[in-house]
């Protein structure tokens, strides 16, 4: 009874109200009243963007004279680098602060208009078509576009070519910092970064986010094969002769300068701690310990700073205790600059200066710039960072003074490298993947593979008889190169042009000796013929990079064990090769093999694994990492012991040879 009421009531008020006058000429202007209202809605829009989003306007300024100062290539630097800073807006200077990653640019003649000082390809940000002439071709249109600029300041131009120049399709790639760690020899680093460096130049690139000098305590974190070890004192030398190798100076062209990384200390980060909401210990904390500080992290760029002042340092995404690596000027300001010398510059890594920033893009750059940074990887907005630090300079929020210091730091690069003079690269593309480079990329891959294990079964004899093959990494040149190959995933399968696969290699190497290779990459062969005399297991990790590759328990795959079981069957002994980005754990299945070798990311090069198979080159390398018998000895110490003072499974060093 009462519902119908209610239901009555509703409807003759219903009725009412569609009957009333106002009622009825708004239904009869509906259309224009929409319109009117969405007008509305969309200047009130585009008002809100403009006030959160205001207008760049840059001041105009007449070019400089030809013959000014800083343009003459036989001034002095420092005085080049004053008249030069004499001539910049605040605009201007501003621009030279800012890295930019080349999606970012809507149009290209931003970099001109704008001033700005360094471009990236960040991963995966490439040509359209990927090979080396097209790399060079796209690099040269942002340098042009800079030259055109009022001043004509050269852009650096940076990549993460941290294992050669391997985001180019045909370029060498080189093994894994990890594996250039286990050969522990600088000679062959400062060959490497400098083979890498002449393959940018190719590219007319001029700058390389490497060396690493992280040292990882815990195997579970997805970076370890960024770094040469986990031992601080081995990161300074290598590192150090990897800067060496990437800033040498070549005749007629520029200097590429090297960026050491990730300032500072986060192989030393904690399980858990993320501050991700995806990862697990990639980007997070590490400890506040002031004596982990003095003798552990700042060592390796104190050496590096000392013998090779590197160009630059890139700042970590992670915390010093509460507080964000990047936004403490103790450790950006008194330490790295003033106390270890670094004369180059600091930038910050992806987003680095808002990443986890708790407080606004305004503010964030404040507090970092005035913390030490010098050029911020923004890497998207270039307007907004140039207006947002020219009102905190306004506003006496950040110094002029800081912002010369970072401006001339980043100048001094440009002129000290001879990019000022020499912006374009006279190395031809075809430097990219040359056979030189292959040859010690060769060398550097057996030099790196670490023999663990041996059973009376290696070196193997040529004249064999049967050799089987089998396992995920056997004929899988994306898996032996691992992630930055390409993609910053890295990639699967066999489609990088000039490279070369274990399984390849092993063939090239055999040759008409007569010895028969078969392969099954599953391990599936014809049970009723003799059993072989060995049979290989080259088994993987599947490429990562960064947080996604966080792993709880880095083991091998399951399908890899059951490929390895069936080789078991057709072979006499089984060697197996580990393709990893980390030491794996393998406990359980040690005793079943009668060989192992720890090949690491070796890269495009299959064949300098079959060197050191077969005995054409002796193993020299040595575990550059503790390789933990079980994952509750982690994360190690400075000095490899485990967690829990047990033993490893092998120690820091562990290495047979012949
Ligand atoms: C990585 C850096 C790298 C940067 C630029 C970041 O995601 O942490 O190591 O240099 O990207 O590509």
């Amino acid at each position: 009874m009462i519902s119908v009421m209610v239901t009555f009531k509703k409807q003759t008020f219903l009725k009412k109200l569609s009957g009333h006058r106002s009622l009825r000429i708004l239904k009869k202007h509906q259309k224009v009243i929409l319109l009117i209202s969405a007008a509305v809605i969309a200047l009130s829009a585009g008002a809100y963007y403009k006030l959160s989003n205001p207008e760049l306007v840059l001041p105009i300024l007449p070019p400089p004279p030809s013959d000014a100062l800083y343009k003459q290539a036989d001034a002095p630097i420092d005085k080049r680098i004053d008249d030069l800073l004499s001539r910049m807006s605040l605009e201007e200077k501003i621009g030279q602060m800012a890295l930019v990653d080349k999606r970012s640019f809507k149009q290209i003649e931003d970099v001109s208009k704008y001033g700005i000082g360094g471009v990236l390809s960040g991963a995966g940000a490439r040509p359209k078509t990927n090979n080396p002439a097209e790399w060079r071709k796209m690099v040269t249109e942002f340098q042009e576009q800079a030259k055109q600029s009022r001043l004509g300041i050269p852009v650096l131009y940076g990549i993460d070519a941290n294992h050669g120049h391997a985001g180019v399709l045909g370029a060498t790639i080189f093994p894994h910092a990890i594996g250039l760690g286990a050969s522990g020899d600088p000679k062959l680093v400062k060959a490497v970064a400098r083979a890498t460096a002449d393959e940018l130049r190719a590219t007319n690139i001029n700058w390389n986010y490497s060396p690493s000098l992280d040292a990882p305590k815990d195997i579970r974190w997805g970076r370890v094969y960024e770094a040469f070890s986990d031992n601080p004192s081995l990161n300074g030398t290598l590192g150090s002769a990897y800067v060496e190798g990437t800033q040498e100076r070549v005749k007629d062209n520029y200097r590429v300068i090297g960026s050491t990384k990730h300032f500072m200390g986060i192989g030393s980060m904690v399980w858990g701690q993320s501050n991700h909401k995806e990862f697990k210990i990639d980007q997070g904390k590490i400890p506040a310990d002031q004596t982990l500080l003095e003798n552990e992290m700042l060592p390796p760029y104190k050496q590096v700073i000392s013998e090779q002042q590197v160009g630059s340092v890139m700042i970590a995404l992670s915390d010093w205790g509460d507080q964000r690596i990047i936004e403490n000027k103790y450790l950006l300001t008194d330490k790295l600059k003033n106390e270890l010398g670094l004369k180059g510059f600091i930038v910050s890594d992806w987003y680095g200066a808002y990443e986890y920033a708790r407080m606004s893009k305004y503010d964030a750059n404040i507090k970092t710039i005035n913390a030490g940074l010098d050029m911020v990887m923004l890497p998207y907005e270039y307007k907004t960072f140039i207006y947002d630090v020219r009102k905190a300079v306004q506003e006496n929020e950040i110094s002029e003074e800081r912002i010369n210091d970072a401006v001339k730091r980043i100048l001094y690069q440009k002129f000290s490298t001879g990019l000022f003079d020499n912006p374009i690269s006279k190395t031809p593309v075809e430097v990219v993947g040359s056979e030189k480079h292959r040859e010690l990329a060769r060398e550097a891959v057996a030099s790196s593979a670490v023999l663990l294990k041996n059973n009376n079964v290696l070196p193997l004899s040529k004249n064999t008889g049967k050799i089987l093959i089998a396992g995920s990494g056997a004929d899988n040149v994306g898996r032996q190169s691992g992630a930055w190959t390409v993609e910053w995933q890295g990639v699967d399968g066999n489609w990088l042009p000039g490279a070369q696969s274990i399984l390849e290699g092993i063939k090239e190497t055999v040759g008409n000796s007569g010895t028969e290779i078969e392969y099954s990459k599953d391990g599936t062969f014809n049970q009723s013929d003799a059993k072989a005399e060995v049979g290989l297991a080259i088994v993987s990790e599947k490429p990562y990079a960064e947080g996604w590759g966080d792993n709880e328990l880095p083991q091998l795959d399951q399908a890899d064990l059951e490929t390895i079981d069936r080789l078991k069957k057709s072979s006499n002994k089984v060697v197996v090769v580990i393709f990893s980005g980390r030491p794996l754990i393998i406990t359980q299945h040690l005793s079943g093999w009668d060989g192992l070798v720890a090949a690491w990311l070796p890269g495009s090069e299959g064949r300098g694994i079959a060197d050191v198979l077969f005995g054409d080159k002796q193993f020299s390398a040595k575990l550059p990492i503790t390789w933990p018998a079980s994952i509750d000895q982690v994360p190690v110490k400075t000095n490899g012991q485990t967690n829990n003072n047990t033993d490893p499974l092998f120690k820091r060093g562990a290495g047979l040879s012949y």
